[in-house]
């Protein structure tokens, strides 16, 4: 049977399912939303080819007459006004109306994109998150963020947007990517640093047969993860303090991106060494256990995930962070691990975090 969480949001509650097979994480799940509805499913060209067969088949069980099908290229580049335009045309063309349904089949690209279509079309219509990345799974499907980039910066156009059910089967993780696979674990192991110790030792006990997919504990550790993304967007929906949590490892793993050249790391490499940057800056300023900060880099290598910069790049990253937002005058606010599952806010002087990465 699958397993089920419970995200409480009151009127816009939801669940999140993951279980293994189409008929358990999709079809149980989506049939009581979806029964007898227009559904239009948005998804990705590499997702459609792997999938659609088995996705349209569970559809059919779940009682969805016929739905409409928006297949937009793979990859972050599809978070663009122009392909948001292109999905608009489509589900309008399709006549998807305020009674419709959106149904996002894919990784956090696809997540992002289908729910601001959805947020937006007719004001608003509902929709499921139907997630096939181990990312999108723990993270990008669970808290209602919708959204697209524009030329100026990731993410800066969106909206709060929360599904009506996150329905995941863990079997289609078979098919993604080694490296995309990591991406996922480098989230995971930020859930065990900020609030799960348990988590983070089943990883060190499992890193191995868990990138493999053939670790029993998978399920168990989704869902763990998931539970601690849910409970902080419970206790903090439209982030005005407690998601920032969820950045451990970020301010510095977006500066990763952004001096790399968006695209040449990936979002897991960035974060892995954006993590394992500020605790050794945290153990450094004494806030960080040393004995913390070497465990959590010899977990991110065995999930195959870097954790080093060439000195250059450390540079650059001095140069870049400067410019991030969360830049509250001339300090940085920092989410630093103060024990294996706590961490807390530091705004740190950003002088001295930039010296600290250029020494
Ligand atoms: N909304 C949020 O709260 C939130 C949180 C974190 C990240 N995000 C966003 O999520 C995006 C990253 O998501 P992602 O890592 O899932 O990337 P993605 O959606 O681009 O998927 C990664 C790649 O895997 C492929 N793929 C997907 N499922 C597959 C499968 N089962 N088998 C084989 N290939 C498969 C996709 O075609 C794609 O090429 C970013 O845009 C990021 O901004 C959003
Ligand atoms: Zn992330």
């Amino acid at each position: 049977m699958a397993s089920t969480l419970a995200i409480d949001l009151g009127e816009r509650s939801y669940r999140v399912v993951v279980g293994r097979g189409p008929e358990e994480a999709w079809v149980e799940p989506l049939r009581p939303l979806l029964a007898g509805r227009r559904v239009a499913v948005v998804t990705d060209a590499r997702v459609s080819e792997l999938y659609r067969a088995a996705f349209d088949a569970a559809l059919g069980a779940v009682g969805v007459g016929e739905a409409s099908w928006h297949i937009v290229p793979e990859g972050e580049t599809s978070k663009s006004m122009e392909t948001l335009a292109a999905v608009y045309d489509g589900l309008l063309e399709a006549r998807l109306g305020r009674d419709g349904w959106v149904c996002a089949l894919g990784g956090g690209v696809v997540g992002d994109l289908a729910g601001f279509a959805a947020a937006t079309l007719h004001r608003g219509v509902p929709w499921v998150q139907v997630p096939t990345t181990l990312l999108a799974m723990v993270d990008s499907a669970i808290g209602g963020k919708t959204g697209i980039n524009h030329r100026l910066g990731k993410n800066l156009i969106g909206a709060f947007h929360q599904p009506r059910v996150v329905a995941a089967d863990l079997d289609t993780l078979e098919t993604l990517p080694r490296h995309e696979r990591a991406n996922g674990f480098a989230e995971i192991i930020k859930y065990g640093v900020i609030s799960d110790a348990a988590l983070f030792e089943v990883l060190e006990d499992e890193a191995e047969a868990l990138l493999a997919l053939s670790s029993p504990r998978l399920l168990d550790i989704v869902l763990a993860s998931a539970r601690i993304k849910a409970e902080v967007v419970v206790r903090d929906e439209r982030e005005a303090g407690l998601r920032m949590i969820l950045n451990f490892g970020h301010t510095l793993g977006h500066a990763i991106e952004r001096t790399a050249g968006f695209g040449s790391w990936s979002h897991g490499q960035a974060v892995a060494v954006g993590m394992v940057l500020v605790a050794a800056l945290g153990a450094e300023l004494g806030l960080t256990p040393a004995s913390l900060s070497a465990r959590l880099a010899a977990l991110c290598r065995r999930f195959e995930l870097p954790t080093e910069l060439d000195p250059a790049h450390r540079a650059a990253l001095a140069g870049a962070i400067g410019h991030d937002k969360k830049v509250r005058g001339e300090r940085v606010q920092l989410v630093v691990a103060k024990t294996l599952g706590e961490v807390v806010v530091e705004p740190l002087p950003l002088a001295q975090v930039r010296a600290w990465l250029t020494r």
